[in-house]
């Protein structure tokens, strides 16, 4: 099943994590025994895309997880993955990879929007712009080792919020420019420097304390 996107499946609020694979492979031609090797570290965005939909028996219904894959010869593309649709997810990086896998090499290459494979597994052409023009955030956050202390903002409850997140190659400065061109407020998880996946976990357990804490006062 294949089709034009028609837009998100039915939430109100929507929590976006894009995470940026500076030479993530596009086409999907990578060795799932050897992905880190192979794939310009898609198993880094596996790890994160688990991270960012999963919990313990359950999908993240407000989640929409976008992968910026700027590698190899059909780059740049977008894998979107929505929360409310998606089914058959499984926790391991090799599951993740293989959806990933199945998605690149299936899609069919669309001029413009998002190609729609099968539960809410969705690739389009095109770059960071494309996965925030589909987010439409209210407000947008640049992840950042330096910037305000997450535990301090006081925007995350937004109805619509994106999350923008590096991976081990970190931000071009091109990608830097744009992101504040777009108003990208630099956000900080604390003060090391984490990998990718465990800043989308953090985020998402400040997301669910301050849905915890609002629940508990209403
Ligand atoms: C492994 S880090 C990238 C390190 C890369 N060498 C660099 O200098 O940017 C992957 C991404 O996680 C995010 N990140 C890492 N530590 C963070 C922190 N303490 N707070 C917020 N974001 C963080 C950033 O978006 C970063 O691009």
């Amino acid at each position: 099943m294949q089709g034009r996107s028609t837009g998100f499946h039915a939430t109100t609020r929507r929590r976006s994590f894009v995470l940026v694979g500076g030479r993530a492979e596009a086409s999907g031609d990578f060795r799932l025994e050897d992905l880190p090797s192979t794939s310009g570290r898609l198993d880094v965005l596996a790890r994160a895309l688990r991270a960012g939909l999963l919990v313990s028996h359950g999908v993240r219904q407000d989640v929409v997880v976008y992968l910026v894959l700027r590698g190899g010869p059909k780059a740049p593309r977008v894998l979107r993955v929505e929360g409310a649709a998606a089914k058959f997810l499984r926790p391991d990086e090799r599951s993740m990879a293989v959806l990933v896998q199945k998605a690149l090499t299936t899609a069919e290459e669309t001029a413009d929007g998002f190609c729609v494979l099968r539960h809410g597994v969705a690739v389009a052409k095109g770059d960071l712009d494309v996965a925030l023009e589909d987010a439409q955030p209210d407000v947008l956050f640049v992840l950042e080792q330096t910037g305000a202390d997450v535990r301090d903002a006081v925007s995350l409850d937004a109805a619509r919020i994106a999350f923008v997140v590096g991976d081990p190659t970190g931000f071009d400065e091109g990608t830097r420019a744009d992101l504040a061109r777009l108003g990208a407020r630099p956000l900080s998880v604390g003060p090391r420097d984490l990998h990718a996946e465990d800043v989308v976990t953090l985020l998402a357990n400040e997301l669910d304390r301050r849905d915890a804490r609002a629940a508990c006062a209403s």
